[in-house]
């Protein structure tokens, strides 16, 4: 079987992303491997102590370098991450966002989006760049807004539209398909998506 890439993936909570990218790289196919789940999270006093001394990141980066992690996915990690990491990092971090961005940046894109009474709003995998939810971007998907949606119902629609997206994207870049050029991504040989999507219709 090819060497496959090995990723980091760094969370905050629930995890369903995390899943879809575990689910995707039980296929021995798939060309990308999870060596390393990392979490701010988690309750281990010792943990919070080195969030608490900003001396998490460069912790991250020693983890993330010991487990030989070629590629980094942020999978709804709610911390903001320094520039140091973000640095070292450089093409190797992405992230993945619920909403058409540069659309509704930051936290709670779904209230965000239901506001501006937009008839699609979706989800985005990014490179990361300093400028929070900013960067070149691999993959997106387009999730009409029902009338009646709430938050809720607009996130969960979203969502699977994430778990399908995240995967993608890391198969792409693992198999070399990914080229950055400035601020753009440039996926060699993607398929054409449908022409067009109407919401209402
Ligand atoms: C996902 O919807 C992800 O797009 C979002 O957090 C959720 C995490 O869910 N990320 C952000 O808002 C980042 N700005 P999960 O833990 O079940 O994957």
């Amino acid at each position: 079987m090819a060497r496959r890439l090995k990723v980091g993936v760094l969370i905050s909570g629930r995890g369903s992303n995390l899943q879809a990218l575990i689910d995707a790289a039980a296929d021995p196919s798939f060309p990308a491997e999870i060596v390393l789940v990392l979490s701010n999270k988690a309750d281990a006093t010792g943990l919070a102590r080195a969030e608490a001394a900003a001396a998490f990141d460069a912790a991250m980066t020693a983890a993330l370098v010991d487990a030989g992690a070629e590629l980094v996915c942020l999978a709804g990690f709610m911390r903001l991450l320094s520039g140091d990491f973000v640095d070292a990092w450089h093409d190797r971090l992405i992230n993945i966002h619920p909403s058409l961005l540069p659309s509704f940046r930051g936290l709670h894109a779904h209230e965000q989006a239901l506001a501006a009474g937009v008839r699609f709003t979706g989800c985005t995998v990014h490179f990361v760049r300093a400028e929070m939810d900013d960067g070149p971007i691999v993959v997106q998907a387009a999730v009409p807004v029902l009338q009646d949606d709430t938050a809720e119902t607009l996130a969960a629609r979203v969502l699977l539209a994430e778990h399908r997206c995240y995967p993608q994207a890391v198969r792409w870049i693992a198999e070399r398909r990914v080229r950055i050029e400035g601020v753009r991504a440039i996926v060699l040989d993607a398929p054409a998506g449908e022409a067009f999507i109407v919401s209402p219709g």
